[in-house]
């Protein structure tokens, strides 16, 4: 990816052609939550947060993440979308996002892990006390959340006819293994993929707790 337009084509092919920008889910989070500072680990190209939060920060160790963050072309897309008034503050880190940097310790309210391994784990020192991590299942970080003493699961996303909605019943029926499957930590970290539960959600929102 080497010039601007390709950046912008990588980010209409995954985000925008695939309907997963997810910026009412965003919205939704933002005025809900009343989020400031947002830690994307895993991001690829998903900049759509900056569109709705003014603080993000993107990890990725892609290389072709690296180069979509360089693009100009990529400041003038979130300035041309972005929902606030303030100027947007992007950061991007072209590391592995399990080599800890510590100016990020402590310093975000809303930690997002789609698709790209356990960042409940590796990244949970990088959100405050109080902070939400945004998770999915597809690669168990989910269900690591939730054998993890310091998230408490508060909520679950689902969408519906292409609208997010956050709800807030029946949270004890999630994370139930089906049939006697033991889950831990470690058989979680071995599989590194979400195993079957008796009630599950698209998306989980848990709040860091200690
Ligand atoms: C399947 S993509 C998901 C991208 C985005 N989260 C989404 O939902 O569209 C997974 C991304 O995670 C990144 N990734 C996986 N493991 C990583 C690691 N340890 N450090 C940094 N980036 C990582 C990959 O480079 C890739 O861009």
């Amino acid at each position: 990816m080497s010039r601007a337009k390709d950046a912008l084509q990588t980010y209409q092919k995954y985000y925008i052609d695939r309907d997963y920008e997810q910026l009412d889910l965003f919205q939704l989070l933002k005025s809900e939550f009343g989020i400031s500072s947002v830690i994307y680990p895993g991001s690829f190209v998903h900049v759509s947060p900056s569109f709705v939060f003014q603080t993000v920060t993107y990890i990725d160790s892609d290389k072709n993440a690296k180069l979509f963050f360089q693009e100009e072309q990529v400041q003038a897309l979130i300035q041309h979308r972005k929902q606030y008034k303030e100027a947007p503050s992007v950061t991007f880190y072209g590391a592995d996002y399990s080599k800890i940097h510590s100016e990020l310790i402590d310093s975000c309210d809303l930690l997002i892990s789609q698709y790209a391994g356990f960042i409940s784990e590796a990244c949970k020192a990088y959100l405050n006390i109080d902070g939400l991590l945004l998770v999915n299942n597809s690669h168990a970080d989910a269900g690591l959340a939730a054998l993890d003493k310091d998230y408490k699961l508060i909520a679950t996303v689902h969408r519906d006819k292409g609208k997010y909605r956050i709800s807030y019943s029946a949270l004890e029926a999630y994370f139930v293994p089906k049939g006697k499957t033991s889950i831990t930590r470690e058989s979680l970290h071995g599989l590194g993929r979400g195993v079957g539960y008796t009630k599950t959600a698209p998306l989980y929102i848990f709040r860091r707790v200690s």
